[in-house]
C-alpha cells in the first residue's frame, strides 16, 4: 500500500511515496507553484508529478488554508479561485485513486510531534502555519497566521516571507523571538516545533523546549490521514 503525498506551498509543489510504515520509497519531487496559483494549472503539475512517482494507492494533501472534509474555504497565499472546491473529489477524479486533504501545518505537525502533552508546531514560508496538538490529538484548522500580533499587524504580516523581504533577517529574528514568547504565554507548550523554508534564517538561540524540524516532515505527515 503506497500513499501519495503531496504538499501544495506558496512558492514549490512537493511530492514524495510513502509506504505503510510512513516512510520514503522515492526521491522528493518539486516544482515551483504556478503564477497564477489557480486550481487549474497546480492540478496539472500534481497530475505529472506523481506519474513520475511509480504505483500508489492513495494520495494525501497537504494545503496552505483551512480544510473541511475535502474543500478549501481559505486560501490566503494562492488564488480565491480555490474557495469552494472539493480538493479531494477533484484531485481524486483526476488521479484515480482516494485523496484526503488536510492544512499543511497540520500535516507537519502529524509528522513532526511526539503525541505527549501541548505541543505547537509554527511553520515559518510563504505564509505562517500553526497546528496544536493535546495529548497527540490535533486541533484542527488553527489560523494563528491571521490573529492580531504586533503593532496592528497579523502573525503572518509580521513574519511570512514577504515580511523577511521587506524588513530583512535581522528584524525577522527579533520578531521571531517574540511571538514565540508570545504563543509560550499562551499556550503554556511542552513543546514548539518550528518547520518551513524560512527556519534557515534563524540566527537567535531558541528556548530549550523549541527546535527546528526537517521541512520534510510536512510530506512524511501525509500517512497519518489515513490512519483511522
Ligand atoms: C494559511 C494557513 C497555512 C499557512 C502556511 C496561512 O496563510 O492561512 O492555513 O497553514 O499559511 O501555509
Amino acid at each position: 500500500m503506497q500513499t501519495l503525498a503531496v504538499d501544495i506551498g506558496g512558492s514549490g509543489i512537493k511530492v514524495i511515496a510513502l509506504n505503510e510504515l510512513g516512510e520514503a520509497t522515492t526521491e522528493r519531487s518539486r516544482v515551483e507553484t504556478p503564477n497564477p496559483a489557480k486550481p487549474a494549472p497546480i492540478l496539472t503539475e500534481i497530475v505529472s508529478l506523481a506519474a513520475k512517482q511509480g504505483g500508489f494507492d492513495r494520495v494525501s494533501v497537504g494545503f496552505p488554508g483551512v480544510v473541511m472534509d475535502g474543500i478549501i474555504t481559505t486560501a490566503v497565499n494562492l488564488d480565491p479561485e480555490w474557495i469552494g472546491l472539493d480538493l479531494a473529489a477533484v484531485l481524486s477524479e483526476r488521479l484515480g485513486k482516494p485523496v484526503r486533504v488536510a492544512n499543511d501545518a497540520d500535516i507537519q505537525g502529524l509528522g513532526t510531534i511526539e503525541g505527549k502533552g501541548v505541543e505547537l508546531v509554527l511553520t515559518l514560508g510563504t505564509g505562517f502555519g500553526s497546528a496544536l496538538f493535546v495529548e497527540g490529538k490535533l486541533v484542527p484548522n488553527l489560523e494563528m497566521g491571521h490573529h492580531p500580533f504586533r503593532k496592528g499587524e497579523t502573525y503572518e504580516e509580521q513574519l511570512g516571507r514577504a515580511a523577511l523581504d521587506d524588513v530583512g533577517k535581522k528584524k525577522w529574528n527579533e520578531r521571531l523571538e517574540k511571538a514565540i514568547a508570545t504563543l509560550e504565554h499562551l499556550f503554556n507548550c511542552d513543546y514548539i516545533y518550528l518547520g518551513g523554508g524560512n527556519t534557515k534564517k534563524i540566527t537567535f538561540d531558541l528556548p530549550q523546549n523549541v527546535k527546528i524540524v526537517p521541512n520534510l516532515n510536512g510530506l512524511l505527515g501525509g500517512i497519518a490521514l489515513w490512519r483511522d
